[in-house]
């Protein structure tokens, strides 16, 4: 192996899932992400915080493919992802949700499902045009393997409801469900909590632990709601006018004077 292969190899060995460094973007005069660095492990439970307008749904849309990086590094295991497009990404585990749901508002929960699921499969242009019983097996598979996934994340009496008729909590767990139906290795949760009652927010607490064990994740977290961050991370990186202010455990963001004045002006609490 040459030392480089060497290197990589042993960074997946070393469970590391994705290395970032110094990314950045420009959009015209403005710096909206500059210098930012990132470093997850694989099965661990990652939060970014910071003010509106910090750039942090702008890294994600550099994770995900949406935006190009001016500058920087994206290594997602092991292999440089600069450049690609957004449908290599998800092919290569890296599954998102929206700040805003986005959700198919006017196809039922299932339908939300197996568009996402056919998302990834190649039809040949012959069996599209005359629905080849390869095609319809297709089909079958995509619809068991629909109700499966709901059913794994308590939705699937709710199948054949429109998506727009569930309670708001419930939109935002079918839009994981629907990242989850691309079969990620990272989950991307862009401010879940947002728009949640206290109820919706201790539930969204558990789920996001229990759905990184069962479907054996690494999940990063934007969130603006402070508790639900500083109980469920396990390390949190700070941004705020595109750059990162801080970094670490909950214990010690929750301490740093940077973070609190950001926030908060001189003299704040959390
Ligand atoms: N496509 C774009 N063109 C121009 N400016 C952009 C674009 N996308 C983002 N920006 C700018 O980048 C900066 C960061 O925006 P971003 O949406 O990443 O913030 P954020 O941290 O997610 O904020 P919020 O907490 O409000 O969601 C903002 O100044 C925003 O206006
Ligand atoms: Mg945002």
């Amino acid at each position: 192996m040459t030392n480089n292969t060497t290197n990589i190899a042993n960074s997946v060995l070393n469970g590391r899932l994705l290395e970032v460094e110094k990314l950045g973007i420009r959009f015209g005069g403005l710096q909206a992400v500059g210098e930012f660095d990132l470093h997850l492990d694989a099965g661990g439970l990652y939060g970014i915080i910071g003010p509106n307008g910090a750039g942090k749904t702008t890294v994600f849309n550099m994770l995900t493919g949406i935006y190009r990086p001016t500058e920087g590094r994206i290594v997602f295991k092991g292999k440089e992802m600069v450049g690609e497009k957004i449908h290599n990404f998800t092919a290569a585990g890296v599954a998102r949700t929206f700040q805003n749901v986005r959700l198919f508002k006017n196809l039922t929960v299932l339908e939300n499902i197996e568009i996402a699921l056919h998302n990834g499969v190649e039809y040949g242009l012959l069996s599209a045009f005359f629905r080849s019983s390869a095609m319809r097996k297709k089909e079958e598979e995509i619809l068991d393997e629909a109700s499966a996934l709901l059913k794994r994340l308590g939705l699937l009496s709710y199948s054949e409801k429109k998506a727009s008729s569930l309670p708001y909590g419930l939109q935002r767990r079918l839009e994981i469900a629907r990242a989850l139906a691309t079969s990620p290795t990272l989950l991307l949760l862009d401010e879940p909590a947002a728009g949640m009652n206290p109820q919706e927010v201790d539930q969204l607490a558990q789920d996001i632990r229990w759905i990184k064990e069962e479907f054996g994740l690494t999940v990063l977290l934007i969130e603006h709601h402070m508790a639900l961050v500083m109980e469920i991370c396990d390390h949190i990186t700070v941004m705020n006018f595109g750059r990162t202010i801080a970094d670490g455990a909950p214990g010690e963001i929750r301490n740093n004077r940077m973070v609190v004045e950001a926030y908060l002006g001189k003299g704040g609490k959390f």
